[in-house]
């Protein structure tokens, strides 16, 4: 198995959809540049989703733009994608930038009916219809593709998942082909219990019924309501997960997973990952230092943001 976990920065992508406002497109170049030099090995940069839903990452294409200019090289950028429509921006973006800036779409389904309509206007069935010429074309264009199911632990509406739900759906994801599934504690519900169940229910169905090798091509994507994101990364390492998601200074939350009472929480920090990563006796290419810069920066953006938008 191997002893190095590969990481995926989500601050610019799910950090920066759940601010009260929208961050400038410089700035938003600036975390991912800071980002990439921190040596993570991949960072979901924005979202090719209508702007009507979600205006703070209607700059896509012009984030793209910028970043053409002075990419890293060897770190991933992907990109969120729900339809056509926003395959077709995220290879236009590329076209305009004149290279290729995103390398990756990732695609999003949900265990949880009344999330997945909320989300994104569809039933869990009418999201595989809408996402397979998706998943399709985007692999004809070259790009890999990464399939999401929220709501693996809890729903926002409906309450608690069942993990051969969770299973379903991933299952279903494998069938239209995408390269990975990032399985996502949308609202920070899991548990080291709860989170192990759903990951080794939702392996051995990808195994049996899929031929996917073990954990290989499954990331765990946190949001840290309770405290007890660390506890599950420490979990998930012990089944063989060895890809994780974190967000730079634990920005994050999906808006379409908010209720009155509570609001979308944050994603798991990148530092805390990798601290537990570092506890469990395993790798990752992260500098430290570089990221506490980052983490910095992203901190500043968050507290500019609160402090222009009134209560
Ligand atoms: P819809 O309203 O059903 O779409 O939304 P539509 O096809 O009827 O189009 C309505 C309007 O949106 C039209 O514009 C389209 O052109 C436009 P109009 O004619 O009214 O002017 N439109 C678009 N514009 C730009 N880019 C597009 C696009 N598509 C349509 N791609 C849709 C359906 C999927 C578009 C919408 O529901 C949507 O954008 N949802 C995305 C919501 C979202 O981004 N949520 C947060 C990310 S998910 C998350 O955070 C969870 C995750 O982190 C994992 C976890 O934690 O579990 C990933
Ligand atoms: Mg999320």
């Amino acid at each position: 198995m191997p002893l190095t976990v590969r990481i995926t920065d989500v601050a610019p992508r799910d950090g920066l959809q759940n601010e009260p406002g929208s961050v400038p497109t410089a700035s938003k170049a600036t975390l991912v540049r800071r980002l990439a030099a921190s040596g993570v090995d991949e960072i979901e940069i924005t979202s090719f989703v209508s702007p009507k839903w979600v205006p703070q990452l209607g700059d896509a294409a012009e984030l793209c733009q910028e970043l053409a200019k002075d990419r890293q090289p060897g770190v991933v950028y992907s990109a969120l994608v729900p339809n056509e429509q926003g395959l077709e921006a995220a290879l236009a973006a590329n076209a305009r930038a004149g290279s290729r800036v995103v390398d990756k779409i990732a695609v999003i389904a949900a265990a949880s009916e009344t999330f997945s309509q909320r989300n994104t206007n569809a039933s869990i069935a009418q999201s595989f219809e809408r996402l397979a010429p998706v998943i399709r074309r985007a692999h004809e264009a070259g790009l890999a593709v990464r399939g999401y199911v929220s709501c693996i632990v809890a729903c926002p509406f409906e309450g608690p998942v069942e993990p051969f739900a969770v299973a379903a759906v991933a299952g279903r994801l494998a069938d239209l082909g995408v390269d990975e599934i990032d399985l996502g504690d949308t609202i920070g519900a899991g548990t080291p219990e709860t989170i192990g169940r759903v990951i080794s229910t939702t392996l051995q169905s990808l195994d049996e019924s899929h031929g996917w090798d073990g954990a290989s091509g499954v990331t765990l994507h946190l949001h840290d309501t309770r405290g007890l994101a660390a506890a599950c990364v420490k979990v998930a390492l012990e089944l063989g997960v060895r890809s994780f998601d974190g967000s730079v200074a634990g920005l994050g939350g999906c808006p379409y997973a908010g209720t009155p009472t509570q609001p979308a929480p944050g994603n798991i920090d990148t530092r805390v990952l990798i601290g537990e990563i570092e506890r469990c006796g395993l790798r990752h290419r992260i500098d430290r230092n570089t990221l506490e810069r980052a983490a910095a920066f992203a901190a500043a953006l968050r507290s500019a943001q609160r402090a222009e938008t009134p209560a």
